[in-house]
């Protein structure tokens, strides 16, 4: 019978075979109005590519934090989710240089004190435990908010007539992520069914005081996320990012509590940079 982990095994050995790296020489940066389009979709663009590449530091972050983890998480982020991260950040960086803006800024190597600290405990078996499924929570928010923004992201695009860059770059990218979500998903279920009632508790605390979207670690961050949601509309026509981005996580965590659709530290962190963004237009509106 197929266990859980063989299905991972699996999982990650198909995505290793079918999605090998994007070649840099398989992408046309034709792009017919630069200037239009480096004014619409820079911003979103510099996002991404820096959270992209910033998966140098989330592989640190994840040796400091997880310092066993189980062999196919190793293939994943060794043969997989690095390689090809890592390139979807550098095409994105290579196309929004060639549009005249300066390449992503980003941090690959500073992994914070309060991941150290969690890095320690983690030599505790059952709390490494606890850690990892923080891990995987983050993982399957990050790649959600990736497989939604990245579809918003081509139909933009595609609006734009810019057909060479929606197709060599966003599309190739856009098949990419959906199976890193469906790794981090598989593993946060496997999970969770093996962890004890105290650690699922400590998760769900630690989770409450600890989310934030993708790429945001400071104000600034939170400003530019917000910015990036507002370009690709991802609130328009009804849509909830937040309903969306934690589906799984409010099944896991939270089902057993009645009330809300949506865990509530999620709608306002997205909410929050939202507000972030409005309130840096204003400002430099005011000349502030
Ligand atoms: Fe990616
Ligand atoms: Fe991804």
């Amino acid at each position: 019978m197929q266990t859980e982990n063989d299905r991972l095994v699996a999982h990650v050995a198909r995505l290793g075979e079918e999605h090998p790296p994007i070649p840099m020489d398989s992408v046309d940066f034709t792009v017919n109005d630069p200037a239009g389009f480096g004014d619409r979709f820079g911003h979103v663009l510099d996002y991404m590519a820096r959270v992209e590449l910033e998966v140098d530091r989330n592989v640190l972050e994840i040796s400091t934090m997880l310092p066993n983890p189980p062999e196919v998480d190793k293939r994943f982020y060794a043969e997989v989710w690095q390689p090809q991260e890592i390139q979807h950040g550098l095409i994105l960086d290579r196309l929004q240089q060639l549009l005249g803006r300066p390449p992503a800024t980003t941090d690959l190597d500073h992994v914070g004190l309060k991941l150290k600290v969690l890095g320690l405990l983690a030599h505790l078996e059952p709390f490494q435990d606890v850690c990892r499924m923080l891990y995987y929570l983050t993982g399957m928010a990050t790649e959600r908010s990736a497989v939604i923004a990245y579809n918003l992201l081509h139909d933009g695009v595609i609006e734009t007539g810019e057909h060479a860059v929606a197709e060599t770059v966003i599309a190739p990218i856009k098949r990419q992520e959906p199976g890193h979500y469906a790794f981090y998903q598989l593993s946060a279920r496997a999970h969770w069914a093996t962890l004890a009632a105290w650690q699922k508790w400590l998760v769900r605390r630690m989770r409450r005081i600890s989310f934030a979207p993708v790429g945001v670690n400071n104000v600034t961050q939170l400003a530019d996320f917000g910015e990036v949601m507002e370009t690709l509309g991802v609130d328009h026509e009804g849509r909830d990012l937040a309903a969306d981005v934690a589906r799984v996580e409010q099944e896991l965590l939270w089902a057993r509590d009645r009330g809300l659709p949506v865990p509530d530290y999620v709608t306002r962190a997205f909410r929050e940079a939202v507000e972030a963004a409005a309130a840096r237009r204003a400002a430099v509106r005011l000349g502030m």
